[in-house]
C-alpha cells in the first residue's frame, strides 16, 4: 500500500478571524479522508508554531486574515519547501490588500464602487467627494470585522478612528444597495453563483456571517448576468494569479455587477459558501478537500 500523505491542518492564528479559523480547522480535520492522509492538527498560537509543519508532505491552510491569508504564512511554507493549499505568497499578499486589487482590476475595466483610501496619520476629509452613505472597511480585513456604514461626514470622521484600530489603512466606498452574490472559482472554473440574503441587516456583517440567520440561495440570475459574473470572476482570478480556489464577491444593482473583493482563502467550514457551491454540483465536503489537496500538489 502507498504510504499515506502527511497532511497538516494549520488553523487558529493571530488575526481578528482566529475564532472563525478554529472552527474551519476543526471541520477540515474531521473530514479529511483517513484512508489517504495521516492528519496533523496544528493549532497556531504564535507565528513560530508554523515551524511545526516542518517535515510534513502538505499543509492545508485553514487560517484567515493576517499571517494566513496575507501570504506571510505561505512564504514560510515555501521556504520550508512544503506544498500547501491555494494561491502562492505573492497572490495572497496582493489579494489581501483590497485597494491594490481594485487598482489592478480597474485597469481591466472591472466595474466597482467608487472608493477612497485613508491612512491613519495622514488623511484629509476636507476634499472628500464620495456620495453618502459610505461603507468603511479595514483595507486588509476580512469577515466584515470592524466595518460600518456612515451617513455623513461627521459620522465618518468619528467612525474612522474606530476602524484605524484594525488597520492603518482604511477603505471608504460608496455603499451600493443591491443584491449580494458570490462566485467560487475551482481550478479556474466558475461554480454556481450563490445569493446572500441577510435578515434585516444593512450588509453582510460579522454577526450575519456566523449567526445562522443568513440564507444563501442559488442566485437565479438572468443567464446573461450569470455568465457575465462568472466571466468577471474567472478574469479576476486569472489576472491576480490565483491558484486552485478563490471566491469573488459582488453587489448587483440595476442589473450590473459591482466587484467587492476576491478571497484567496474562502471560508471552508462545511456550511460555508464555497463548500455549498461545490456541493450543489455534487462535490461533497470531504471530496472537495481531496480535490483542493490534489490540485495544490500539482502547482
Ligand atoms: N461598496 C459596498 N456597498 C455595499 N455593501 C458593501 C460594500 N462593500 C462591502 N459591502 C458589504 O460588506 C460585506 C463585507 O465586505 P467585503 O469587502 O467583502 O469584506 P470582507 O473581507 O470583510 O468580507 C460584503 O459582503 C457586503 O455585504
Ligand atoms: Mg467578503
Amino acid at each position: 500500500m502507498d504510504k499515506k500523505l502527511k497532511v497538516g491542518v494549520l488553523y487558529g492564528g493571530i488575526s481578528s478571524e482566529r475564532e472563525v479559523s478554529i472552527n474551519t480547522g476543526k471541520q477540515i480535520i474531521e473530514n479529511l479522508n483517513r484512508d489517504k492522509y495521516e492528519v496533523y492538527d496544528i493549532l497556531l498560537n504564535s507565528k513560530r508554531d508554523i515551524l511545526k509543519c516542518d517535515g510534513l508532505d502538505f499543509v492545508f491552510i485553514a487560517l484567515h486574515g493576517e499571517f494566513g491569508e496575507d501570504g506571510t504564512a505561505q512564504s514560510v511554507l515555501e521556504t520550508l519547501d512544503i506544498k500547501y493549499s491555494g494561491s502562492n505568497s505573492l497572490t495572497s499578499g496582493i489579494c489581501m490588500n483590497k485597494s491594490i486589487v481594485k487598482d489592478i482590476l480597474r485597469n481591466y475595466n472591472v466595474k466597482m464602487a467608487e472608493g477612497e483610501i485613508f491612512k491613519k496619520h495622514n488623511y484629509d476629509l476636507e476634499n472628500f467627494k464620495l456620495k453618502f452613505p459610505v461603507i468603511v472597511k479595514p483595507n486588509s480585513g476580512g469577515s466584515s470585522v470592524g466595518m460600518g456604514i456612515c451617513n455623513n461626514k461627521e459620522e465618518l470622521e468619528s467612525f474612522l478612528q474606530d476602524v484605524f484600530k484594525y488597520d492603518d489603512v482604511v477603505l471608504v466606498e460608496e455603499f451600493i444597495k443591491g443584491r449580494e452574490v458570490t462566485c467560487g472559482i475551482l481550478n479556474g472554473e466558475a461554480l454556481p453563483i450563490l445569493e446572500i440574503i441577510t435578515q434585516n441587516r444593512e450588509f453582510f456583517n460579522y454577526e450575519s456571517k456566523y449567526d445562522d440567520t443568513t440564507k444563501e440561495d442559488p442566485a437565479n440570475l438572468p443567464s446573461y448576468l450569470d455568465e457575465e459574473i462568472k466571466n468577471i470572476s474567472k478574469k479576476c482570478y486569472e489576472i491576480l494569479g490565483c491558484k486552485v480556489y478563490g471566491r469573488v464577491d459582488f453587489i448587483i444593482k440595476d442589473d450590473e455587477a459591482y466587484f467587492l473583493e476576491i478571497n484567496t482563502l474562502p471560508g471552508m467550514t462545511k456550511g460555508s459558501l464555497f463548500p455549498k457551491m461545490a456541493r450543489s454540483i455534487g462535490i461533497e465536503f470531504s471530496s472537495l478537500l481531496d480535490l483542493l489537496i490534489e490540485s495544490s500538489l500539482k502547482e
